[in-house]
């Protein structure tokens, strides 16, 4: 078994934070022992890093982070594991009570495949509390595709070179009855 976690305290703008890094070995992860929590600007540090081994050149700056895990109307969740940040989502209802999107999810790449992308969607629907709701991936994605086809979710829309290197953007929709 193959386990190490990196800590790294530092300070942010007045504001101690701990940043986890995790290197764990894919045989040792247990995906039912991550706790699905609602996340605070106390995660931001953790956050955007988790933003930027998940998304890359997509990754959100931090403002947006900080704006996503602050502002009124916006579900933030995260999965952790022994107090290691895993994964999040991002929900917003964008001032509608109808429809909601989910702007942002992402696992850790070494927790992948162990159901906390699936839970932490569905824990998401459920504060959204929206009987709509929409998101939006790359065409190529198909890891996020499979995962929002298999909760339910059906294309509606093509957005042409929605990203910036001129990629398509997919968008689903899932109607949410219970
Ligand atoms: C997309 C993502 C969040 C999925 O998280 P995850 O925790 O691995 O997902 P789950 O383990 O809950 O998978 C649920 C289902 O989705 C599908 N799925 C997930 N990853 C998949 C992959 N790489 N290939 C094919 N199907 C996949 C499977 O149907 C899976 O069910 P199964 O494992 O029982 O077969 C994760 O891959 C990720 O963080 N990717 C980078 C960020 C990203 O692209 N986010 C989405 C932006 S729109």
């Amino acid at each position: 078994m193959v386990s190490a976690q990196l800590a790294v305290h530092s300070e942010w703008e007045g504001i101690y934070v701990i940043e986890t890094l995790i290197e764990a070995g894919r045989s040792s992860v247990d995906g039912s022992k991550a706790k699905i929590l609602p996340a605070t600007w106390r995660d931001l540090r953790a956050v955007v890093a988790l933003e930027k081994v998940c998304f890359g050149r997509d990754s959100w700056p931090w403002p947006e982070v900080l704006a996503a895990l602050t502002f009124p109307g916006t579900v933030r969740l995260k999965a952790e594991i022994d107090g290691r940040l895993v994964g999040f989502v991002i929900g917003d209802r964008r001032g509608r009570r109808d429809l909601a999107w989910v702007a942002s999810i992402g696992v850790h790449p070494d927790y992948r495949r162990h159901g906390l992308g699936r839970r932490l969607l569905a824990a998401c629907e459920r504060k959204l509390g929206s009987h709509r709701v929409r998101l939006s991936l790359r065409k190529t994605n198909e890891a996020a595709l499979e995962l929002y086809l298999q909760a339910g979710y059906s294309r509606v829309d093509i957005w042409p070179k929605y990203y910036r290197d001129g990629e398509d953007a997919i968008v689903m929709e899932r109607i949410v009855t219970s």
